[in-house]
């Protein structure tokens, strides 16, 4: 019994250190992070802002890059700005490997499959010819996220008188649903009916899958992943996971309204939406039915989350600054229109600023490895880095790093992109080719619907100034997320509704 017990010890013992020790070959002149930082999450809940400014801000600004541990493996994780931009450069040596890649087996993979965002080669090819005009079309309808933002603003007021002038409105749940809805009607064509309504089953799913996804222990060791029959928690995930799949293409093919199949390929020039394009392309054959729930899923998820994310860390920046939200009032109010229009918008310069800002300090992607080598490489002619290595980057990173960005990098100052559309748009421009700014990652792979994104952010943010004005809950601390999409975690606001200043 004795021999069989210890059998049993070594053997998981071997297992374990086979898991955790770094390869041999991974590169030598950077330092590694201890292991349990990346295991933090399992007996603290330290914010990602913590960790980052205690165990990584040193060693990755001294040396650029480090070793860390990640999804049940070694990998090399980048900050310093000549690093990502060769990194991004050269996607055929440093090629998009996501879960499907890395951990085929996992709860996460099952969620994404190869889709637009993770896959490398043909298959990438494929996926843009397809989706990009549909992503990156100039005739977004304006009215249909500005009637939609309306309603939005009103619930949030609404919720406020209904609780008291004293308590704030815990905003992340109805952020949601917003971003949901202006997903939905944007790129699929589908009114969701989530914000008007809560606990639809789509919505509620997401709350669901964001928790499950980002749970530490299943987070850094993916191989549990292989026992859903010895881990119920696993099984019930990949039943949420398949469940989501089946709901949504069931509620995007029956949609209402669901015009016939434009075969001809007509819609492409009238206004189609990706979800046009993309069932025409299923129907053609030119993406089986896989490939079709794959990239429907990820267009339903990165349309909705990194906005909504954005905006919840946007009340608390704005909440908490209220000099930047007064200025951005004035801008605004100067419109004297309750309907702006998407050239208006782009032409205000303070908004357009703000928002940067806030992707600079709040990158809502804010780290992500998803890359793996296919030949040896040596990052930068500096860093040797073997086949079959797993890197990635840091946005916060590089963003707060003050050889970057200067002593005041960690400051919130929109005033640091300009004063005229013109100049703040080359600095856009100008800090995204140089690596400093990467909330949209950059050059070959960079962000299809950032345009998208950036006239959403606009749309809500001068709908909020217009109508509230709003303080952050004394009683609330900020906490950020401590893995997974960096945001405030239950955040709470008090808004205050502004008299009407359009006639
Ligand atoms: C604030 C909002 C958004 C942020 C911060 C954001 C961020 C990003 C980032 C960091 C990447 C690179 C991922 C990687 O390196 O693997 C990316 C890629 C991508 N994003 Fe976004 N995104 C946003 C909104 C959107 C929206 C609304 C869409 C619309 C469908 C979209 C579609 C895509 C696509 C298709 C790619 C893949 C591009 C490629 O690899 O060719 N994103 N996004």
């Amino acid at each position: 019994m004795l021999y069989i017990v210890g059998f049993v010890v070594l053997g998981a013992t071997l297992l374990l250190w086979s898991l955790i020790r770094i390869p041999s070959d991974m590169p030598k002149n950077i330092p590694s992070v201890p292991i349990y930082v990346s295991l933090l999450g399992l007996w603290s809940d330290m914010g990602q802002d913590e960790i980052y400014e205690r165990w990584l801000r040193r060693p990755l600004e001294k040396y650029g890059a480090v070793k860390i541990f990640f999804a049940g493996r070694w990998n090399v994780l980048v900050t310093r700005p000549e690093f990502l931009t060769h990194m991004f450069r050269n996607e055929d040596v440093y090629a998009k490997a996501g879960s499907q890649k890395k951990i085929p087996w996992s709860v996460i993979a099952t969620l994404v499959g190869d889709n637009i965002i993770n896959s490398h080669g043909d298959d990438w090819k494929l996926y843009t010819s397809v989706m990009k005009p549909g992503i990156q079309k100039q005739d977004f309808k304006i009215e249909p996220i500005i009637k939609k933002t309306q309603t939005f603003v009103s619930m949030l007021l609404s919720q406020q008188k209904k609780i008291g002038p004293d308590a704030g409105v815990v905003v992340n749940g109805l952020i949601q649903r917003w971003a949901i809805a202006i997903m939905g009607e944007s790129f699929l064509d589908i009114d969701f009916g989530c914000l008007e309504k809560a606990n639809q089953r789509i919505e509620a799913l997401q709350t669901i899958i964001k928790r499950t996804l980002f749970h530490p222990l299943y987070f850094n060791f993916p191989l549990l992943d292989k026992f859903p029959w010895l881990f119920r928690s696993r099984k019930r995930a990949f039943a949420i996971m398949h469940e989501f799949e089946d709901l949504l293409v069931e509620l995007v093919r029956n949609r209402p309204g669901k015009k016939k199949l434009d075969i001809a390929g007509e819609g492409a020039q009238s206004g189609a939406l990706v979800i046009h394009i993309m069932e025409r392309a299923l129907h053609n054959g030119v993406l089986n039915e896989t490939q079709f729930r794959a990239n429907l899923k990820i267009v339903f998820l990165t349309a909705h989350e990194n906005a909504q994310q954005l905006l919840n860390s946007t009340f608390w920046q704005l909440g908490a600054n209220q000099a930047v939200q007064s200025r951005l009032r004035e801008e605004v109010l100067a419109r004297k229109v309750a309907y702006p229009t998407a050239g208006m918008l782009n032409e205000m310069p303070y908004l357009t600023a703000v928002i940067y800002e806030m992707l600079r300090l709040y990158p809502p992607v804010s780290q992500l490895i998803n890359r793996v080598t296919v030949a040896p490489a040596i990052l930068a002619e500096q860093i040797k880095i073997p086949t079959r290595t797993w890197v990635g980057w840091n946005a916060y990173g590089v963003q707060i790093n003050q050889d970057v960005w200067g002593d005041d990098a960690r400051d919130f100052i929109p005033e640091r992109w300009g004063t005229v559309m013109t100049e703040i748009q080359a600095k856009y421009r100008r800090e995204q080719v140089k690596g400093n700014y990467i909330p949209f990652n950059a050059h070959t792979r960079r962000c299809l619907g950032s345009g998208f994104a950036l006239l959403q952010m606009k749309v809500v943010l001068f709908e909020l100034v217009r109508r509230t004005k709003w303080t952050i809950d004394p009683t609330y601390k900020l906490k950020l997320t401590s893995g997974g999409i960096l945001a405030p975690l239950g955040c709470r606001v008090i808004f205050e509704e502004l008299e009407s200043q359009v006639s």
